[in-house]
């Protein structure tokens, strides 16, 4: 199907939007270096679902902030699919106690790596086949 390419130049570190494909929208965020290290920090015995459910990596890769990121060199980005591991509702972003994302149906926490921390999400939220056509542009699918 279908693949989108999003220029994400205007996204200054710490912002984020959200863009529609194949019907399910994306979440983009540009982290700030806080926000990488706080999810590079965090360890694995931490987490509730230590896979990284990215589509771009082998199905065992663990849920390291880099993996769960744009990967080495682009840890600042986060591609994912909004929908909650829960029951399917779209999570609030820069929101939570972690200042990832928050899921308003059920409460389900996500940090900022998209990494479920609290609520009953079981999963980290998925992340799709992307890849950086430039610095700038963003290929997902
Ligand atoms: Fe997100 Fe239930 S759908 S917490």
């Amino acid at each position: 199907l279908a693949s989108i390419e999003v220029d994400v130049a205007s996204l200054e570190p710490g912002m984020s939007l959200t863009v529609k494909w194949r019907g399910k929208p994306i979440f983009i965020r540009n982290r700030t270096p806080e926000e990488v290290k706080a999810a590079a920090d965090v360890p694995m015995s931490d987490l509730k679902d230590p896979v990284a459910r990215n589509a771009n990596l082998p199905a065992d890769a663990q849920a390291t902030g880099v993996d769960r990121s744009g990967g080495e060199g682009k840890e600042n980005w986060i591609v994912m699919i909004g929908t909650c591991t829960h029951l399917g509702c779209v999570p609030l972003g820069q929101a939570g106690e972690y200042n990832g994302w928050f899921c308003p149906c059920h409460g389900s926490v996500y940090d900022t790596a998209g990494r479920i921390r609290k609520g009953p999400a079981p999963e980290n939220l998925a992340i799709p086949t992307f890849s950086f056509v430039s610095d700038t542009k963003i290929k997902i699918g």
